[in-house]
């Protein structure tokens, strides 16, 4: 029996030593109490957790062993309730406490107690866990959490995230800043409603990139703020992935980047301008007129810049109005209707226009309500914005240059800089133009004075030769001439017909002999003896008019051919110093030119008159003049610079080409002017202009 005993004690105590085994190598502590609270089991994970040894441990009072002294009440009334009622809130669930180590110290720890009935006694058993270090683990993943919002939270940069779908997902105050949606309004709305209508298709790409796992870097574009403005930003989106790492959505950081747009745009403008710049002054300098010069500047204006309306006026004298000298061909449309076409005046103001001849460069914002002239018109024509830019040389305004915009305000302060240099460079190409043209009309004076210079010296010459023949001639005919006469006077034996043929040569003779002396008329010096009397030119023209009266109406009348013969007289006409003989011939010579060049009729113009000659000073003595015009035949440019030679003549046999050779003639012994105006077809206008200079110094006593 006893050996029985024994043997059932051995084979319990062996059980129990297995058990014990079990419950040592458990992952938890487990601690046994009986109903008085005393322990009555101690694993070895419990001595490694509380610090005691089972020895130790074992028939002490739980709550005086591990329950933290503030507790222990609590646990005492728990189980004598439990060991009342039966109930125990407590049991048989985890529950997480405060427990104590040995040495006092207090640790998290988690617990499951099971009460155990035998018989009616009852005892509790309690798995038991350090919760120490998850309790760490969690603290420390609250805290980097706490971090990465708090960082989320003060970002300036906008940080949100959405699903796949585009479903906004969060929404830091960044970019509540950034769009103007609160996190409320934002988060469970599609991303697309800070997209611009014409930027809606970047979303399907970018998604599609996040889908592949791809990130989005620095990508600049343009969303909508809540309020309806367009913000320039930079975004980086990159896949938001789950635990298991598939892409669940994406997260995007955007920034602001409006300044730096602005900069870049502003830069951009400046650029552009400049290039426009150097375009126009290239296309400029190409040209050498002012017209094309102004058309050019403004038409680049008008396309480039861009401008509504331009134009440029400019003046002569400094206080008179304006002249518009070139409208653009786009604002040629609107210029009738502002009165600014191409040579309306426009008269200065004491507004910006007055300003702007004073040097300024004017800008007007808004001229809808301006009182004065300029914008006034400019308005009428649905212009508001106004800018008005010196032309000037040397500090003196010759012009100006007018831009507008139908837009108000919408002149930029780079615009003022930019048509204030273009300004510039108009005024200096304008200035360029001038000094060429000026150059060009000295050139054409001196060629035309060196051509004078030369006919003249050429005339001279051929005068010399034809008197130095006609002496000769004179010499070689003087015998000839005397002879015959004193034949004719003397011989009477000479036969009738002998007779005939001596009368013969001897007109021959005369004939010849009055060609020699209108040659000499030609080129004789003035002789001193040379009777200088005061002559009207309206009587000398008259006579003229008598005497050549056969060649201009009755033979043409024979032949049934009407000249018309007109005098316009000038009343009154001063007197001139002057020989007689001499200067009717030329007059005469003149009238039968005139007759000879209109076969078939015309008409034969009279004319004396008065001039100050205009390049002469005001106090000069006046000039008379004598014109004689017909509406002939007219001259060749040939003919009418060789027309003063002698012996140059069109008209063959009819002609010696001495007839304007003497007129020439006379003119330069009487110091005064010869001019040859004819044109081809209408008609020649020959005139001669005498000085009264010589009449005043001669009639002075
Ligand atoms: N009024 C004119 N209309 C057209 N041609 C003219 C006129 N006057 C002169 N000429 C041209 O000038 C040339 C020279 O004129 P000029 O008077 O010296 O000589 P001419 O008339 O030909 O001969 P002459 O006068 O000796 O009879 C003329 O042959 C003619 O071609
Ligand atoms: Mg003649």
């Amino acid at each position: 029996m006893d050996a029985e005993r024994h043997g059932a004690r051995e084979g319990l105590s062996a059980s129990e030593e297995r058990i014990r085994l079990i419950l040592d190598s458990a992952l938890d502590a487990l601690v046994t109490i009986d109903h008085t609270g005393t322990i009555t089991g101690w694993s070895r994970q419990a001595e490694t957790l509380f610090g005691w040894s089972a020895g130790e441990a074992l028939g002490r009072l739980l709550s005086e062993t591990i329950i933290p002294e503030r507790y222990r009440a609590e646990h005492t009334q728990g189980l004598e309730r439990y060991l009342a009622t039966g109930e125990g809130p407590l049991l048989n669930r985890r529950i997480e406490v405060s427990a104590l180590r040995r040495d006092q110290n207090e640790f998290p720890m988690e617990l499951a107690i099971t009460p155990i009935r035998s018989g009616n006694r009852v005892s509790f058993s309690a798995f038991v866990r350090d919760l120490t270090e998850r309790k760490r683990a969690e603290a420390a993943l609250r805290e980097s959490q706490e971090l990465l919002e708090g960082i989320v939270n003060s970002s300036d940069d906008a940080i949100i995230s959405k699903t796949l779908g585009g479903i906004i997902t969060s929404w830091n105050p960044g970019a509540e800043r950034l769009f103007g949606y609160t996190a409320q309004q934002a988060i469970g709305r599609p991303m697309l409603m800070i997209f611009p209508p014409e930027r809606r298709g970047e979303e399907p790409g970018i998604l599609a990139r996040i889908g592949r796992g791809e990130r989005v870097d620095h990508f600049e574009t343009v969303r909508v703020r809540a309020d309806g403005t367009r913000v320039d930003i930079s975004a980086t989106i990159s896949p938001l992935r789950d635990a298991d790492g598939r892409i669940i959505g994406a997260s995007k950081i955007a920034r602001d980047i409006t300044e730096r747009k602005a900069h870049e745009r502003k830069l951009q403008a400046q650029l552009a301008r400049l290039h426009l710049l150097e375009q126009i002054t290239r296309a400029i300098g190409e040209r050498q007129d002012l017209h094309s010069i102004f058309r050019v500047a403004i038409h680049s204006l008008e396309e480039h810049l861009p401008i509504d309306f331009g134009c440029i006026a400019l003046h002569e004298v400094a206080g008179q109005p304006l002249e518009i000298a070139c409208v653009g061909t786009r604002s040629q449309a609107l210029a009738p209707e502002l009165a600014l076409a191409e040579h309306a005046q426009i008269g200065s103001d004491e507004n910006g226009l007055g300003r702007c001849l004073r040097g300024e460069l004017v800008y007007e914002p808004d001229i809808s309500a301006s009182p004065f002239p300029l914008p006034g018109r400019l308005a009428r024509g649905g212009l508001r914005a106004l800018a008005i830019a010196p032309l000037s040389v040397e500090n003196k305004v010759f012009g100006v240059m007018i831009a507008a915009r139908r837009e108000p305000a919408s002149f930029a302060s780079a615009d003022c800089e930019f048509l204030r240099q273009l300004s510039e460079h108009l005024a200096l190409a304008a200035r360029q133009v001038r000094l060429h043209s000026a150059l060009q009309q000295a050139y054409e004076d001196l060629r035309q004075s060196q051509q004078t210079v030369m006919q003249q010296e050429r005339l001279r010459a051929l005068g010399q030769m034809a008197s130095g023949i006609a002496h000769d001639i004179n010499n070689a005919l003087s015998p000839a001439s005397i002879y015959a006469q004193s034949l004719l006077e003397r011989d009477e034996t000479l036969s009738e017909s002998a007779r005939e043929s001596l009368r013969v040569i001897h007109r021959a003779i005369d004939d010849v002999g009055q060609t020699v002396s209108r040659m000499r008329m030609f080129y004789s010096q003035r002789e001193p003896q040379l009777a200088l009397a005061p002559l009207d030119l309206n009587d000398l023209l008259q006579q003229v008019a008598r005497l050549t009266r056969a060649r201009w109406s009755d033979i043409p009348q024979e032949r049934g051919i009407v000249i018309d013969l007109k005098t316009d007289l000038a009343p009154d006409l001063p007197r001139i110093m002057g020989a007689e003989s001499e200067i009717r011939d030329a007059l005469t010579n003149l009238v039968l030119n005139a007759v000879d060049a209109m076969p078939e009729g015309g008409t034969l113009t009279l004319r004396t008159g008065v001039s100050n000659g205009a390049d002469r000073e005001a106090s000069a003595a006046p000039q008379v003049q004598v014109e004689i015009r017909d509406t002939g035949v007219g001259m060749t440019e040939a003919v009418r610079s060789r027309c003063l030679e002698p012996f140059f003549t069109t008209k063959g046999e009819r002609g010696t080409g001495l007839g304007l050779a003497m007129v020439y003639g006379m003119v330069q012994r009487h110091s005064a002017e010869l001019e040859v105006e004819s044109e081809l077809g209408a008609g020649t206008t020959m005139r001669v202009i005498f000085p009264t200079a010589w009449l005043r110094d001669v009639q002075q006593p």
